[in-house]
């Protein structure tokens, strides 16, 4: 148990027949675990002015918080739709699984701040896209993408580099 992927346990058929959920929980639930992701998430980006780390809901809630208090910055949900009780924006996108809308608080990010995203994993690509979107509307730069797991088969990496976003992922599932 020695690299981070050793900590991710996959679980067959959740939430739908023939998808293979990578279950970060048993992550979250080692110390050493839990430790080494967030350091390793930490890492490539130690040396850069960040201003905001923005986590997209939920996993990517409980790492953001983390690499956030490492990095000494701000921390920003992006939230499923309806849940956040201020003034929003928002965007649709498509999951692996189905459809969904996330939201920013409007003042969230002031124009100019260096933002990470980070979250647990990168499957389409879809919600990241939706975060990087709701950043740069309020004027926000990308410093980059952070995730634990990239599933590449399922395009994410490929679709956010297209759009210029530096990526960081500590492992992939083929
Ligand atoms: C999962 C995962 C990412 C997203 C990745 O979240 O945590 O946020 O899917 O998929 P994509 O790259 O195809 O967009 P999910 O939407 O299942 O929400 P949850 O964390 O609230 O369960
Ligand atoms: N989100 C989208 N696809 C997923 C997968 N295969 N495992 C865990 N979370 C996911």
């Amino acid at each position: 148990m020695d690299s981070v992927k050793d900590y991710i346990r996959t679980i067959p058929d959740f939430p739908h027949e023939g998808i293979m959920f990578r279950d970060v929980t048993t992550l979250f639930a080692s110390p050493r675990g839990f430790r080494m992701a967030v350091d390793q998430l930490v890492a490539p980006f130690a040396g850069q002015r960040i201003d905001k780390v923005v986590g997209l809901e939920a996993r990517g809630f409980i790492l953001g918080g983390a690499v956030a208090h490492q990095l000494s910055t701000g921390f920003v949900p992006v939230r499923k739709a309806g849940k956040l009780p201020g003034a929003v924006i928002g965007e649709d996108y498509t999951l692996e699984y189905g459809q969904a809308r996330v939201e920013i608080h409007d003042d969230a990010i002031a124009a100019g701040e260096r933002v990470l995203i980070v979250d647990d994993l990168l499957a389409t690509g879809g919600t990241c896209a939706a975060g990087i979107s709701l950043v740069e509307r309020l004027g926000g730069e990308i410093a980059g993408c952070a995730f634990v797991v990239d599933l590449p088969e399922l395009g994410g990496r490929a679709l956010l580099e297209r759009l210029g976003m530096p990526v960081v992922a500590l492992c992939a599932f083929e």
